[in-house]
């Protein structure tokens, strides 16, 4: 074994004994002048940086993404400049409503975040394990995590909360359906598909655009864990998911999955029956096929799970040149919240961090700040336009022009929206078990609700397939006849 190296203080000090403090006497007290026991117990003090506000708990690891069909007729993104091309990627998968000691194997979306690390910067995929999403509106976002976190008087989580919120914002259903599905409780990282859940944007070497949707299917298969499953191992072995990942890794088991895209035509997106951008909604397969694009890999496990994971911060807004955003409300705000959390949890200048830092040079403007670690570029100039050749910005890169109008307004999401029919294709494209572990999932979360929100929300179920909404209610030992507004429906 290698000598070991002598220890240190932070400035570098050689230590002589990390063992006993520094008293007056063998019985003490304790010295002030002892600075290495004080400066032991100041750093300890700061060790935790705040957990995410959502998805606290993960686990992360490094890959490869490689292209293996052509899709340059869309894009002039670098990374899928040629079949064959490699780009290093970060994956962190989490859970989305736990806090950072939670338990792995609850029902609950994944995070399914991927930091492309492309020659003309970050692409940060961050999406999901489900296709769509509980709202549409961003402005409900604080409310529907405040209604899945803890009450507030009993420091609990509340099923009366989450059902309140539900059966209050129907276009929720969709995804609540999925969510008491199989696919509720993913069996490990590696056995759930990814989703860019929003609509992005690509465009051409033309200056064409197409919208778009991500997907990330597992090449390990969809593997699923029943509720009494999930519950003993949750007890058993809070971080399963995590060690599941690592130990694939290690063992050279590497998990894959195959990206694909669905692509609509600009011009398309503006007499399609349904509004392409509402998170809320799946664009049907059969009208936007899946198109190959390539396979992300995992082969590299972190080697400090603060450093690479805890410190990774992800953002929508970070899209090279070939890709964009989107009209989605929802994806609008996510441009903007990711940085505001990654200032606010990890500081101003989170975007120099190892795990985050672009593999392209970064040249920008912006100087200073808390634990500036780099170098802050020395004495180039720090002002633009100047003199002195500092980096200038170039046309070339600029995003195709996007027509927009409408009179600005607060719009009501809710009038005229279908909130039943997908929710209610989903239910119909289960198999009868699967249909009856559904309900008997949903049974179970809703029992000991008042009685007023489970008869609000059967009238949802109830609206997107009859059999749906009477096998809740009698699950819970209600009569249809005693669920107000179904006649109505
Ligand atoms: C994490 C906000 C919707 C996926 C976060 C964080 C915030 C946030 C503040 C914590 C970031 C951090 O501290 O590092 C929002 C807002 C949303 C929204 C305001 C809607 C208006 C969504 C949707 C998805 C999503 C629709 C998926 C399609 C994620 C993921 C993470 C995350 C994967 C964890 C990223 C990581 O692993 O570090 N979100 N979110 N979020 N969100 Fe959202």
């Amino acid at each position: 074994m290698k000598k070991p190296a002598v220890m240190t203080t932070a400035a570098g000090v050689p230590i002589a004994d990390n063992q006993n403090s520094l008293t007056a006497g063998p019985r003490g007290p304790v010295l002030m002048a002892d600075y290495q026991l004080m400066e032991k117990m100041a750093h300890f003090n700061r060790e935790r940086v705040p957990e995410r506000v959502v998805h606290a708990k993960g686990a992360g690891a490094y890959g490869t993404f490689t292209v293996t069909k052509d899709i340059t007729r869309y894009t002039c993104a670098k990374l899928f400049e040629k079949i064959g091309k490699q780009t290093e990627v970060f994956v962190r998968f989490s859970t989305v409503a736990g806090e950072l000691g939670s338990a792995d194997t609850v029902r609950d979306p994944r995070g399914f975040a991927v930091k492309f690390y492309t020659e003309e910067g970050n692409w940060d995929m961050t999406g999901n394990n489900t296709p769509v999403f509980f709202i549409r509106d961003p402005l409900k976002f604080s409310d529907f995590i405040h209604s899945q976190k803890r009450d507030p008087a009993t420091g609990r989580r509340s099923a009366t909360m989450q059902w309140d919120f539900w059966s209050l914002s129907p276009e929720s259903l969709h995804q609540v359906t999925w969510l008491f599905g199989d696919r509720g409780i993913p069996a490990s990282y590696r056995h759930m598909n990814g989703y860019s859940s929003h609509t992005f944007s690509l465009w051409n070497a033309k200056g064409e655009r197409f919208w778009v949707k991500w997907h990330f299917k597992t090449q390990q298969g969809i593997r699923c864990f029943t509720e009494e499953e999930a519950t003993r191992l949750a007890g058993e072995n809070p971080d399963f998911h995590r060690q599941d990942l690592w130990d694939a890794i290690e063992r050279g088991d590497c998990p894959k999955w195959t990206v694909y895209v669905q692509v609509m035509p600009e011009k398309e997106a503006e007499t399609y029956y349904l509004n392409p951008f509402d998170l809320t909604k799946v664009w049907p397969h059969k009208d936007y096929p899946l198109q190959e694009v390539g396979v992300l890999e995992l082969n590299r496990n972190p080697q400090n799970y603060f450093a690479e994971v805890e410190q990774a911060a992800f953002e929508p807004a970070n899209l090279p040149p070939g890709m964009g955003a989107s009209p989605d409300k929802m994806l609008q705000a996510r441009l903007l919240s990711y940085p505001d959390a990654h200032r606010y949890r990890i500081g101003v200048n989170y975007a120099a961090l190892p795990v985050n830092k672009p593999r392209c040079p970064v040249h920008t403007y912006h100087r200073d700040g808390h634990m500036r670690f780099d170098g802050n570029d020395g004495g180039a100039p720090n002002y633009q336009p100047n003199s002195f050749g500092g980096p200038v910005d170039d046309a070339r890169y600029k995003e195709p022009p996007l027509k927009i109008s409408g009179d600005a307004d607060r719009y009501d999401h809710r009038a005229g929206n279908d909130d039943y029919t997908q929710a209610g294709n989903l239910y119909r494209l289960m198999s009868r078990e699967e249909r009856e572990r559904l309900i008997g999932n949903i049974v179970a979360a809703m029992t000991g609700v008042p009685r007023a929100i489970q008869l609000r929300q059967i009238v949802h179920f109830f609206r997107a397939d009859p059999e749906y909404g009477t096998g809740v209610a009698s699950g819970l030992g209600i009569r249809m006849a005693e669920v107000p507004g179904i006649k109505a429906a």
